[in-house]
């Protein structure tokens, strides 16, 4: 099976924050497992370059809108490599690929009869002189009344809404009531599709809340889609149109599979193979705020260009620092390149994952908890076992694991199918639970037979048994932990010379001679960490 998995697409105007590391974290740790099974797992990502605000920060800075996505993209993949993710390509929608792919679907979509104009009435800004995109302009929600929403879709309820539906609405860009003028638009017929999503609902979320949300769309009125708008914008022309560009929404999802054609041409692999393989699959890891574009345009649009079709999309709930909604104004947004002053990027990878489920509810971030949850499981727990067993393998074993001590480890294995099982269904907070529950009673164990009262009675084969045991567990839980933690087991690994991760080897271990102890990580400080916020 090959898995080409995804992660949103990061907007080219801004810098990657905690939230996002959640999401390239959860998306990373999967294909990291993918490949302990032994499966071949890919994971693409891009910058998300079209839009208003990319047009108007260009505008503003007088530089070309090339040169803000050229370098955000630059900082975006940076910030990836700095949170051990491994992408197998990060590129971008402003791109050669994209342009293809995105006008090969609009075609399609149009030869099959799935887009018709029409005039529409919009809001718009006299002093700007600008049609306001639903970011452009805030006003109340039309349904559950929540005041200061986008002209899209309320944060609150999650409906998607026509801006003109705005209680009160006001331009953002220059503070001031909005007129209603005519223009021209182009529709996706997003309603035709009704019954095939109905239908599909189960095969393209796993997630009992979800599914809710899909199914509570899908029964009220599905509208048609408007994939235009008028001219300033950056982003690709509608074909025959001058003043007209596709709608970011329609190409954004495109650029997953531009990322995945950018690297077959680099890698000489056939694109349209590779899309029209069964056993390749198509998986994106979303916030929840996006779901209606996951989950019903982008599919709609897909089939109606009769072209490969998604696998699934993984939902997830946002991030919260101490319980509040990361915001600019509240003052608690943490920058991901920011955190890694106060913390190395795995004990963040370990702190979210610990904490990740398979439903959408928000994770919360809080400093105390994260120390202390550094703290205690992975130096406490995890690596307390070898830093208490691996000098007496050196002293009596020449540094030699005894093979036939593995008993302990053998017991365990059911326990293993269980954590692999969790993690697949991307229940990771309970992976690492039963993880961790497993190092406590290894450390028990440890406790109990007391390998330096063995050796300092002599029992020189006990004590090699018992440190040998404890090792061999150690290193399937550095496997099973290696999705959440890449850089901290590869340590790990080279401490134990293990040859190669992959769970088949934490029910046969393959691991001989191991090197002396060494420093593997630090016990956090509150004091340093709290400065994270204190830097805020
Ligand atoms: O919500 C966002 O940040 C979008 N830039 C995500 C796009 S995902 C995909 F469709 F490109
Ligand atoms: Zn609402």
């Amino acid at each position: 099976m090959k898995y080409l998995v995804t992660s949103a697409l990061p907007y080219a105007n801004a810098e990657l924050h905690l939230g996002h590391v959640l999401e390239i974290v959860q998306a990373d740790a999967w294909v990291r497992h993918k490949k302990l099974q032994g499966h071949d797992a890919l994971y693409f990502c891009a910058s998300d370059t079209h839009g208003t605000p990319i047009m108007l920060k260009a505008k503003e800075q007088r530089i070309a809108p090339e040169d803000i996505v050229n370098d955000m993209k630059i900082k975006h993949e940076h910030t990836f490599k700095k949170f051990n993710v491994n992408l197998s390509n990060f590129h971008s929608t402003h791109s050669d690929e994209s342009k293809d792919l995105v006008y090969e679907l609009y075609n399609k979509i149009s030869a099959n009869k799935y887009i018709y104009s029409k005039d529409i009435q919009q809001l718009f800004d006299d002093q700007e002189n600008i049609f306001l995109a639903d970011r452009f302009v805030k006003g109340g929600c039309p349904k559950c009344k929540a005041d200061d929403q986008y002209g899209d879709a309320c944060e609150r309820c999650g409906t998607t809404y026509d801006a003109l539906d705005l209680l009160d609405p006001i331009s953002t860009l220059s503070n001031t009531k909005p007129s209603v003028k005519t223009s021209k638009h182009y529709f996706f017929s997003l309603s035709v599709f009704k019954d095939f999503l109905k239908s599909n609902i189960d095969n393209f979320s796993k997630q009992d809340p979800v599914k809710h949300k899909l199914n509570e769309w899908l029964d009220g009125d599905l509208n048609d889609w408007d994939i235009s708008r008028d001219k300033p914008y950056f982003g690709f022309l509608i074909p025959g149109e001058e003043d007209k560009y596709i709608y970011v929404w329609l190409d954004a999802p495109v650029g997953y599979l531009s990322s995945i054609k950018n690297w077959c041409e680099q890698n000489d692999i056939d694109y349209d193979q590779l899309m029209n393989t069964e056993d390749a699959k198509l998986m994106h890891f979303i916030g929840k705020d996006i779901m209606y574009f996951h989950l019903l345009f982008w599919p709609a649009t897909l089939h109606a260009a009769q072209l490969k079709q998604l696998e699934e999309v993984h939902v997830h709930g946002f991030m919260t620092i101490e319980g509040e909604k990361m915001s600019k104004s509240r003052g608690n947004f943490v920058l991901a390149d920011d955190a890694l002053s106060y913390a190395e990027a795995d004990f963040y990878r370990y702190y979210i994952c610990s904490k990740l489920s398979n439903d959408i509810s928000d994770i919360d971030f809080s400093l105390e908890d994260f120390v202390q949850k550094v703290n205690s499981d992975l130096v406490g727990k995890f690596i307390n076992i070898v830093s208490r067993t691996i000098k007496f393998v050196h002293k009596i074993g020449n540094g030699k694991i005894i093979y036939s001590s593995s008993k302990l480890n053998e017991s365990f294995a059911g326990r293993y199918e269980q954590i692999i099982a969790f993690t697949d269904n991307r229940e990771y907070s309970k992976a690492i639970k039963e993880i961790m529950s497993i190092a406590d009673e290894i450390n028990a164990y440890i406790s109990e037979q007391e390998p330096w009262n063995l050796a300092k009675e002599g029992k020189n084969d006990e004590c090699l048994d018992v440190c040998s045991e404890a090792v061999h567990v150690f290193q399937s839980l550095n496997t099973l932990l290696h999705p959440f933690m890449p850089e901290i087991t590869k340590r790990v690994q080279e401490l134990l010379n293990q040859t190669d991760l992959k769970y088949s080897n934490t029910f046969k271990p393959n691991i001989d001679e191991i090197n002396e102890y060494s420093h593997i990580i630090k016990r956090l400080d509150i004091k340093e960490v709290n400065k994270l916020v204190d830097s805020l």
